[in-house]
């Protein structure tokens, strides 16, 4: 027989009664519809979840004091294991559960078939997925805290830098760096808010509702959700074994942060072209073509966007997977694992390398400046300063729409038309009026709420910086894994 067919023989039985059948499973069947290679991944998750249902069997009597101890012991072991690499989980299980209960039957004999009680794969792998969303959504909420304050930080030393803000990617209004930056964190940070969210949706402890309905032996749920850390139990054992909304969730999450990184990637990857030419790219995170010599590209940042993508990918992959799935346990949730498990990785890989990448992007002073010198993004500016002069909007709007094409007709520059010219349009125009054209007059001028003033960004920047801790906080309120297991050993 095959390796896998061995397998199968030494502990794939479990799961199978006279009822399900004499014989084992057609190996390749076996081995094409075993999760067990996902599931690797989530290893430690699953000996916790086991640990500590044993402690919880314990408490209420189920299990002897001896058997119990020599469980964890050999959970625990088990885990360390893992941690360290060296587990070994043969192919010719159907999932990973069925792995450990095997390993751990081999281990202690009859004790072994004692682990079971009162739990079902069903409310197993459940726990298994909460377990690993919540410390991945966890670990990626404390990577886009830092990448906020690291944001905050940029943002404190860009003030001075002005270049033009974009609608339908045209030339609109002059802002500071800072001030996109800031608008950058804000994208990120909302969507750092949903994975917070993806945290507390993760956070309630599914085991002991068993296959479906819960069970008649008098097991105390409370237990294991306390040892791991959840925040309560789930209400019905129904809907808990056929609840992905959190995986749903969570790719969601992590589709947010990517979102947000794709779409400061698209400026990133505009602004360092020669067309633009307001960044330049370090040559540390620069990208060189093997025919073009001159070529310096923005690879890093084309990637994540197409990260982006792929996070996309997993949110319709877990919509599509869910719908119309009647209500209970369908072995067809077996195949989030793809997208439950891609999700941590994609998204804090693309975090860790915009902060990487963004460190060594420079802004071009002078070539932003250039941008906003001439005046037209400053057309706004000129019609609200003849507002302040008690000129009706509309009026201001078109006087300043006639001198913008009087400067057209000359081919002059907005800001070298002249006081003159401006009073032949209309005399209201004077020499504070046209001081606005001076880009850096117009940022500092925009004083309203969410606007470009200095002290507005400065607001802005400590709005960042305070988000950010608390989402850092949030982040390591979260126990790791190895707390986790300290925890199920006291
Ligand atoms: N491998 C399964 C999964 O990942 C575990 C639950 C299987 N339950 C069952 N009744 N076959 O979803």
């Amino acid at each position: 027989p095959s390796k896998m067919a061995k397998g199968a023989e030494k502990t794939g039985g479990i799961a199978r009664t006279d009822a399900t059948g004499r014989v084992e499973m057609i190996p390749e069947l076996l081995a094409w519809s075993s999760s067990l290679p996902h599931d690797r991944t989530f290893v430690r998750e699953d000996i916790l979840g086991s640990a500590a249902h044993v402690t919880m069997l314990r408490k209420v009597g189920l299990l002897e004091a001896g058997d119990a101890q020599k469980l964890r012991a050999s959970l625990l072991a088990m885990y360390d294991a893992a941690a360290a690499g060296t587990l070994v989980l043969e192919d010719g299980e159907e999932d990973v559960h069925m792995a450990i209960e095997g390993l751990l039957t081999r281990d202690l004999g009859d004790i072994g078939k004692r682990l079971h009680t009162a739990r079902s794969r069903n409310d197993q792998v459940a726990l298994d997925l909460r377990l690993h969303v919540r410390d991945q959504a966890a670990r990626t909420l404390a990577d886009v805290a830092t990448l906020a304050t690291e944001l905050a930080d940029r943002a404190s030393r860009e003030k001075d830098v002005v270049l033009p803000a974009y609608t339908h990617r045209q030339r609109a209004q002059p802002v500071s760096a800072a001030f996109l930056i800031c608008a950058w964190s804000m994208q990120l940070l909302r969507a750092a808010d949903v994975v917070a969210q993806a945290v507390t949706r993760a956070n309630e402890s599914p085991l002991g509702s068993g296959a479906c309905s819960g069970t008649s032996l008098p097991i105390d749920r409370s237990v294991v959700a306390h040892l791991l850390s959840f925040s309560a139990v789930t209400a019905n054992a129904l809907d808990t074994i056929g609840d992905r909304d959190f995986v749903l969730d969570w790719t969601w999450a992590g589709a947010r942060v990517l979102l947000a990184l794709s779409r400061l990637s698209t400026d990133v990857i505009d602004f360092t072209t020669s067309e633009f030419g307001y960044l330049r790219i370090g040559d540390a995170v620069a990208a060189g073509s093997s025919m073009m010599p001159q070529k310096k590209n923005p690879d890093i940042f084309e990637l994540v966007r197409a990260k982006a993508s792929r996070g996309v990918g997993n949110v319709m992959s877990m919509l599509t997977l869910v719908r119309g799935l009647p209500t209970g346990y369908n072995r067809d949730f077996q195949d989030d694992r793809q997208a439950v498990l891609d999700t941590g990785p994609l998204v804090r890989g693309a975090t860790g390398a915009v902060r990487a990448a963004i460190a060594h992007l420079t802004f071009d002073r002078e070539r932003c400046l250039a941008s906003v010198s001439d005046g037209s993004t400053q057309a706004t500016d000129i019609a609200e300063a003849l507002v302040r002069k008690g000129m009706p909007f509309r009026e201001a709007y078109k006087a300043t729409g006639q001198l913008v094409h009087l400067a057209r007709e000359r081919n002059v520059d907005l800001a070298s038309i002249g006081l003159e010219a401006a009073k032949s349009i209309n005399s209201a125009f004077d020499e504070a009026v046209l001081a606005v054209i001076d880009p850096r007059i117009a940022v500092a001028a925009k004083k309203s709420a969410g606007g470009t003033a200095p002290e507005r960004v400065e607001e802005q920047i400590a709005w960042v910086r305070a988000a950010a801790t608390e989402l850092g906080y949030k982040a390591s309120s979260v126990p790791t894994l190895d707390d986790l297991r300290r925890a199920v050993e006291a």
